[in-house]
This record gives structure tokens, sequence and C-alpha cells, in this order.
């Protein structure tokens, strides 16, 4: 190991910057994060460090460097254009042993600053030893993404427990036991959604009680296949599951995605083949949340935007389970976007309508009257196997049978194929191309743009998925 990293406390010890500069003033700036006595030498200085000097955050002394400005300083940074000054202030220090760094001079650097990932009390520090910095960068992106935000208000509310936990339980074991607990307990999501206090109270109770395991179910929103479209907090909790309850919509990339020891379980959900009735799904939600389980109940798209979220979120508040909602992007979103069209546009669309093409048994028929007002988009779930019904009723209420149209079969995934052509010829359309489920049907004006926008949307996709195929129709 080239650089042992370790963490030190600069509260008002005297740390020196030679330079004046905007390179200076960065460094500055990181010492005072750490509430060092920062001093900084140079003949002049930028407008914000004088700034800084006048409300006496900093001391400035205004004059070339010398040895003696090393006197008392645990550590110092070079941070000149001068090449000979900074090698005088590196050997000094040297000299002195004295913690130097000389700004992007690493051999000439005892100590470096490394990419650090901030979630105060939480501090993730990351180096290449001077060798790939912009790696470090890229690894700290990639932590920056990983670790929740709420970490940091986790560990100083927990922080702030650690003394009372230690005088009521004395054994080592006890106390690590108790946190273990905590850290699977519903403190954690207490605190990610701001409720600090609530999350204080429970800290209480547990340390007051012998504690059971808690469940909770997240109900998540898996978006519509492509799994760079999850949500950060999709992603953090599914890595939290015991249990996996999802649905065939949910791609399989997105469940290589879930904890890898996870228990999965499939509800399955195709039209006419409901491997578990929803009633069913609802118990076992509960039944599993009650035995202490973290459970992921995953859905594709939005849980609620046809997605039997709200049916099962009642059914677990009926039964007071714990539980989050976290939102996907649905299929009329990501399919349109990946599909190159705009579902509102000012000269074609002013409104869009989410509409299901697959009801209830007893439910009510659709409003076709204003279904079938132009300049406006249909966003149509499940209606493949209506297709027929859906556009005689449009066309019989007085949507024009020239009206653009576009079949978005498995939208935003790796086989996302894309059928355009009218309103005329919709079923038609869906059959000849051997449409099959999960396809979205997307009726108004703004289909004819797939044309013209497909290709960019293709290409702003590079990294990742969908292929869209251009119109066959
Ligand atoms: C039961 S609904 C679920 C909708 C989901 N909750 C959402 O917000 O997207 C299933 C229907 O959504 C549409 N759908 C979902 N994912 C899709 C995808 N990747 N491509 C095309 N259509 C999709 C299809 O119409 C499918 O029949």
């Amino acid at each position: 190991m080239q650089y042992l990293p370790i963490f030190t406390k600069l509260d008002n010890k005297p740390v020196l910057v030679v330079g004046g500069g905007d390179v200076a003033l960065r460094k500055c700036r990181a010492f005072l994060k750490a509430r060092a006595a920062v001093t900084l030498v140079a003949p002049d200085f930028c407008d914000e460090l004088v700034e800084l000097g006048n409300n006496n955050e900093v001391t400035l002394v205004e004059a070339y460097f010398n040895e003696h400005h090393l006197d008392g300083m645990m550590l110092v940074i070079a941070a000149t254009d001068l090449e000979d000054v900074n090698a005088q202030v590196y050997e000094q220090a040297n000299a002195r042993n004295i913690f130097v760094n000389v700004v992007d001079d690493q051999p000439k650097c005892s100590f470096i600053f490394p990419s650090i990932v901030d979630r105060d009390p939480i501090t993730i520090a990351i180096s290449s030893a001077g060798t790939a910095p912009v790696l470090a960068r890229r690894l700290r992106e990639k932590l920056e993404t990983l670790i929740p935000q709420h970490i940091g208000p986790l560990a100083s509310l927990v922080g702030s427990f650690r003394d009372k936990v230690k005088q009521r339980l004395t054994s080592f074991a006890d106390r690590r036991q108790f946190w273990e607990t905590v850290f699977d307990s519903s403190v954690v999501s207490k605190v990610q959604t701001g409720d600090t206090s609530a999350a204080a109270e429970q800290l209480e109770q547990l340390l007051d009680a012998k504690p059971e395991p808690e469940g909770e179910v997240y109900v998540i929103g898996a978006g519509p296949g492509d799994p760079e479209l999850l949500t950060l907090k999709a992603l953090q909790l599914m890595q939290q599951a015991d249990v996996v309850v999802y649905d065939y919509l949910v791609s399989d990339e997105i469940m290589e995605l879930v904890r890898r020891d996870a228990d999965l379980i499939c509800v399955g959900k195709r039209l006419g083949d409901h491997s578990v009735a929803q009633q069913d799904t609802n118990q076992m939600l509960v039944d599993l949340a009650k035995q202490g389980k973290k459970v992921c109940r995953i859905k594709g798209g939005d849980p609620f935007i046809y997605g039997r979220g709200g049916e099962e979120v009642q059914v677990l508040a009926q039964n007071q389970v714990s539980y989050q909602i976290v939102p996907g992007i649905t299929a009329a979103a990501g399919c349109s976007a990946y599909a190159g069209i705009p579902l509102t546009h000012r000269d074609h669309a002013q409104a869009i309508q989410f509409v299901t093409g697959h009801c209830k048994k007893d439910g009510q028929e659709l409003d076709w009257q204003s279904l079938a007002k132009p300049n406006q988009t249909l966003a149509i779930y499940m209606g493949v196997i209506k297709s027929p019904h859906i556009q005689a009723q449009l066309l019989k209420h007085g949507r024009d049978a020239d009206t653009p149209v576009a079949i978005i079969e498995n939208g935003t995934r790796k086989n996302q194929r894309v059928v355009t052509g009218k309103l005329g010829e919709l079923a038609d359309l869906i059959e000849r191309h051997s449409i099959i489920s999960p396809a979205l049907l997307i009726i108004g004006e703004v289909a004819s743009l797939h044309e013209q926008l497909h290709w960019f949307g293709e290409k702003a996709q590079t990294s990742s998925f969908a292929q869209p195929l251009t119109g066959v129709a």
C-alpha cells in the first residue's frame, strides 16, 4: 500500500497553503470544511481569498514563502504555479517531517487528497495513489449512486444513541445484536423518508423491548424493461430484500439486480394466466412481512398505473404492515420515449389519456366520446386483444381513420419493435405483425413523429438497450 488511508481531525489545527490563486482557494475550502485553522502565504491573493481573510475565516500572510512559515504547522500544501517555490516547500516540509502535498506533482506528496463520497458523518475516501485519478473519480460516481443519502442522518441518529445503548446493554455481544436488529428494522426506512423523530422514537422502543424482527414491504415500480430506467431508490431497496415477489412483466435483466440470496416468488400476471389470484398475492405480502421479512414487491412500469399496486397497499395498510412505494417509469412514458414519440406536442396533442383495453368483467364501458376527440394522444395498455373493438369504437365516435397509430412491443427492451400505421388498419396491423404482449398502443397525431425522431432516440440510448425498429406498416 503506497498511502495509508487515515482520517485526521483538523479542528483548529494549524495548516498552511502556499499560493494565492484558484487552486489554493480550492484546497483552502477543503481544509475549512474540516474546520482547520488555515494560513495562506503568497505575495497576492485572489478576490475570494481576500474575502475569506476579511471575514477572519483564514489568515492571509502577504509574503514570499520562507521556511519560518512552516513553524508549528501540521500539514502544508504547495499550490503555486512556480516549480522552484513548490520544490522549496516540499524539501523544507520534508526536512521537518511535516506532511506535504505539492498539487499535481505526486512524487512530491507525502499525503494526497482522495476522491470523497460525503454522507457526513459517513465519509468514503477513494485513492488510486495518484496513478489514475479519473478512474478514482469514476468509482466515486458509482458509489455516489449506490449509497443512499439517508446513510448520513442514519449514522448521526445512531451516534446520538451510542452512550445510552452502552449503559443499557453492557455486553459487547448484546450491543452488536441490538444494532443488527436496528439496521434491519423500519428505523432505517423512517430515516429514509425523512421522519427522524419517528425513527428515534422507534429506536427507544427497540431499546426498551426485546426486539422481534420487523417486516415491511417495498412496492416497487421496475419501469418497462431497460434496467437503466430503474430509480436509485428501487435499486437500493431491491438489494435489501429477503424475498422478491415479482410479475412476468419484470424483465430478466432487472431480476438479475435483486439481492443474490433473496427468495424469488413469481405471482404471474399475463392476460388469461393469473398464476396466483390477486387476493392470494395480497395475503402473501402480509404474511411474509409478519414473519419479519423485508419483501420487495416488484412490478412492471409504475405500481399505481394499471399495476394493482393500490389494491395491495390497501391490504397492507389494513393489516398495519409498514410499506414504502417506489414509483417507476410507466410503459407509456418509457416506450414512447424509446420509440421517438412525444406524448404531447404543441402542434399535435394538447392532452394525453392513459387507457386500459382490459377492464374488470363487470367494469364500465370506456367513454368513447371523449377518447375519440382529436388533438390528444391515447396510450392504451393491454389493448392488443381488444384492438378490433378499440378501432371500431373510436371510428364510430368520430376519430379519423387516417389518425396515426404506433404499436410498441417490448418497449425499451433489447427486442423492442415499433409498428406504425393508421387507425383504420389498427387491428389488421396487430394481426399481420403478430404483435405479442407486452405491447402499448399509441393513437394520435404524435405517432407520425416516430419516423422523424426514432433515429435520434436510438442514438441517445447507445450504451443501453432498445433498438427501435422503423415502422413496417
Ligand atoms: C398490467 S399493465 C401494467 C402497466 C404497468 N404498471 C406500467 O405502469 O407500465 C401491462 C401492460 O402495460 C403495457 N406494457 C408494460 N410494459 C411494456 C413494455 N415494455 N412494452 C410495451 N408495453 C408495455 C402493455 O400494454 C401491457 O399489457
